[in-house]
């Protein structure tokens, strides 16, 4: 029997998330020399965290430390006084789902691994405004689930199951009241965990390709790349689910964000004809929301990339980093071209996996944590770029 094996490590990365524009006293440079780069400190190193963005707070929620033990920890980081705070998780987990809710107000972390073999169906939402926790319950547990922001509906989707076959099929919907309505996704041909991301202007958003388990009559899970295209559109109270035209070219560990009415993903990998290889891509590929399409681009990345550390400050859209690489590609999307001239000193300072990633007011942007590329141990630093 062929074996796909795929270090676990790739898995359960956690989808990009897109912050609401809420723009007050940050406004975007369009001129990229003016963009700064800064470091801090998380309170511990830490791998496999969720990062969300709430108000003046960019939140790293849990994960796993050096000594393997799962992390209740959220630093919370203040981006106008530059100071992080810490706070706790309701339940020490690893691979949250997490993104913001409510035009940046909350920051949602759900769902996660308490150990291998003990997943979570905790909630655990930072509310910005009135600044306290709220904690619920989700009907069922899951890893990694992903966080679709619609604008006053939070589709939490999917996600890794310890049971046959391996991959979720609930979808829970958050309401603007942070109630829960849990339905079954029955429109997809079969479970995937791919990147997902949504846009609250058109009250829509995505999940497209990532990883399926190909062996689904068997017990054994064989994870090959998705195809599949979801398509979530609020209606009133209510989300409608369809399946959309497949992605032209599938690859696991593609990563993107929403600019606009486009998604943009790039990098990922295919897996060669052996089985096992995995082999590397610098393609640049998008979706149209409005039109529901997918194209790949002509142009690509300088370098095959995946795992991208990516998202959106504006008509831009950031790929910085991924696996060993340490670079920052900027794509504009009014003109369908990468920025060239982009300065070195913007490049990542430490290349790394299963980090945390948010970006705040639509024009900083934070890799936090992780594993060092080269040295496989969990870091507690947090890069930041700043282009307000
Ligand atoms: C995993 O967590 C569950 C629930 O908290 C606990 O019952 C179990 O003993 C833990 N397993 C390990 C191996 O730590
Ligand atoms: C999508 O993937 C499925 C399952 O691997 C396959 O049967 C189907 O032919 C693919 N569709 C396209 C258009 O590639
Ligand atoms: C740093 O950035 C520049 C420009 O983006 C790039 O050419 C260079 O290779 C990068 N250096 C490293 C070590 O990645």
């Amino acid at each position: 029997m062929k074996v796909i094996f795929i270090p676990l490590v790739y898995l359960f990365l956690k989808p990009q998330d897109v912050v609401g524009s809420e723009a007050r006293n940050f406004d975007l440079r369009g001129d990229l020399s003016t963009w700064v780069k800064g470091e801090v400190k998380l309170s511990s190193p830490r791998s496999f965290l969720g990062a969300a963005s709430a108000g003046d707070f960019a939140l790293f929620a849990g994960g796993i430390e050096a000594n393997g033990a799962r992390s209740e920890i959220v630093d919370m980081y203040n981006i106008c006084d530059r100071r992080i705070k810490v706070n706790t998780l309701s339940e020490a987990r690893s691979e949250i789902g997490s993104a913001s809710f409510m035009n940046g107000r909350y920051a949602v972390f759900a769902g996660g691994k308490k150990n291998d073999t003990s997943f979570s169906k905790r909630i655990d939402i930072y509310d910005s405004k009135k600044r306290c926790w709220v904690k619920l319950d989700m009907t069922s547990a899951r890893a990694a689930p992903q966080l679709i922001d619609l604008g006053s509906i939070l589709v939490i989707y999917g996600g890794a199951t310890l049971d046959i076959p391996f991959i979720s099929m609930t979808v829970d919907y958050l309401d603007s009241d942070l109630r829960l309505n849990t339905i079954m996704n029955d429109v997809s041909g079969y479970p995937f965990v791919g990147i997902s991301s949504g846009n609250t202007v058109l009250s829509n958003g995505i999940a497209l390709g990532g990883y399926t388990n190909s062996n689904l009559g068997g017990d054994m899970i064989l994870y090959g790349p998705s195809n599949q295209t979801l398509f979530f559109k609020r209606v009133g109270k209510n989300v409608v689910l369809e399946a959309l035209n497949p992605v032209p070219s599938p690859r696991i560990g593609m990563s993107g964000a929403f600019s606009f009415d486009r998604l943009v993903y790039a990098g990922g990998h295919t897996i060669a004809n052996d089985g096992y290889t995995l082999v590397p891509s610098n393609k640049i590929s998008q979706f149209n929301s409005r039109r529901n399409f997918h194209t790949d681009l002509e142009i690509t990345l300088s370098e095959p990339r995946t795992y991208i550390y990516s998202g959106a400050f504006d008509r831009f859209v950031l790929f910085w980093g991924g696996g060993k690489s340490k670079i920052l590609e900027v794509f504009d999307s009014t003109n369908l071209e990468l920025l060239s001239g982009i300065p070195s000193k913007l490049n990542l300072t430490i290349s790394r996996d299963v980090a945390g990633t948010t970006v705040s007011k639509n024009c900083i942007m934070f890799v936090a944590g992780g594993l060092v590329w080269n040295t496989g141990k969990p870091t507690d630093s947090i890069e930041i770029i700043s282009a307000c």
